[in-house]
């Protein structure tokens, strides 16, 4: 089996094929724009390809950013275009670049890896479902006439500076520097967001971004919230007038678990939310790394004798977490949900369960404008 290694610039223009190809790019991204990316270094440092036969056949590409959770600060990385040719599949290229991109994330000092798909070659390397995601169903009729000082327009992304202090209020949410967007590997205008900047009194107060559901027609006029920032109470009084600027009848809620501010109105409304899990997958790439992070979240929640007894280890793909003499193993596909909650979190005993419900989970933001 071939090494995986970084791409070559002279590769930029197979590469360019393999990828359109493939995620049938060409509609959105030019195989120029694409072959102009590959032509930065920086790219090829975070792209890792298998070559035979004279050409790249099989391709990940990691995305680094950083992640803000009450003010504990983390790298996270992603990975985009994770394909192989169709003639060379099914012979562990993926799985062999995958685990070679993510040797790299570690190296990196990436806490957390998110995925935005779920199959069994992310399952089998420990990318599982965790998080907590509030989904409820809106229609414009559960709402009430718009207040006269609450005005909406669409609004680019292009143009981000009028939505980063608005996104800056956000207690969880991903760390993102001015022109992050022409960094991302690609960004998925894929899937035909809108983005809602909503005014009270004449000022930025709030935001959504809006895209219909994955796979649906647009003309179905529903739409799913990939992400929202700023004031919660003038975001609610805006959706009559987005429902109606917009042409939509439904919008399907999504909010992140741990907030209330937006949960309770609507559950007030009539509105009855599910719980999901994050969209995709995610893997704890360094528990012990992660946790370190973490610490003055852990310190404002925990006893200082707790927080000197808790630790966390972690070998390859086994874990442990421990409370003075009590050791608790548990391999990476458990550390995940344990610690960002979702199904398959393990069963804790003792000390343990006495201490990690006061800091797990973790909430964890969606990845909205940093999808990739
Ligand atoms: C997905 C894709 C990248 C896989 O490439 P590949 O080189 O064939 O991958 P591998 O040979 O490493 O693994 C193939 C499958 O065998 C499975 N597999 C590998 N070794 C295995 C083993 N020892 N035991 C059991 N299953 C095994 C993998 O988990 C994987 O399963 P999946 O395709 O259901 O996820 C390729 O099919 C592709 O390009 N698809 C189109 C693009 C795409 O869908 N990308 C993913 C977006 S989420």
């Amino acid at each position: 089996m071939p090494t995986p290694r970084q791409p070559r610039r002279e590769e930029a223009e197979d590469l360019a094929t393999l990828l359109g190809d493939i995620f049938r790019l060409s509609k959105l991204y030019s195989e120029e724009q694409i072959v102009t990316t590959l032509r930065r270094a920086a790219t090829r440092r975070d792209t890792l390809i298998m070559a035979e036969d004279g050409r790249p056949v099989s391709h990940i590409r990691t995305a680094y950013a950083d992640v803000l959770v009450y003010g504990c600060r983390f790298r996270v990385a992603s990975i985009g275009s994770v394909s192989t040719h169709p003639d060379y599949r099914g012979r562990g290229y993926a799985g062999a670049v995958l685990e070679a991109s993510l040797q790299r994330m570690e190296a990196k000092r990436a806490k957390v890896l998110i995925v935005s798909g779920d199959r069994s070659l992310y399952r089998r390397a420990h990318c599982v479902s965790v998080g907590r995601i509030a989904q409820a169903a809106l229609r414009p009729e559960q709402l009430g006439a718009p207040p006269a000082h609450v005005t909406v327009r669409r609004f680019s992304a292009d143009d981000w500076a009028p939505l980063a202090p608005l996104h800056q209020t956000e207690s969880v949410r991903f760390a993102r520097p001015m022109g992050f967007m022409s960094n991302l590997p690609f960004w998925w205008n894929y899937d035909r967001p809108e983005i809602w900047l909503i005014e009270a009194y004449g000022r930025p107060a709030a935001y959504v971004m809006l895209a219909p559901p994955w796979g649906s027609d647009p003309k179905e006029a529903t739409r799913e919230v990939h992400e929202y920032a700023g004031s919660r109470a003038v975001l609610l009084d805006a959706l009559p007038a987005i429902f109606e600027a917009g042409k939509i009848n439904e919008i399907r809620v999504r909010a992140l678990g741990h907030d209330g501010g937006l949960i309770h109105p609507l559950r007030q409304r009539g509105l009855e939310f599910v719980d999901e899990p994050l969209a995709g997958t995610h893997r704890i790439i360094d528990l012990p790394g992660l946790m370190g992070k973490l610490r003055p979240y852990l310190r404002e929640r925990l006893e200082v004798r707790d927080m000197r007894r808790l630790s966390f280890e972690q070998q390859g793909d086994r874990c442990a977490v421990a409370y003075g003499e009590q050791r608790h193993e548990l391999t990476l596909s458990e550390a995940a949900p344990l610690v960002l909650g979702g199904p398959g979190a393990p069963q804790l005993s003792g000390e343990l369960a006495r201490v990690l419900p006061a800091i797990f989970p973790i909430p964890f933001p969606q990845p909205g404008f940093n999808y990739v």
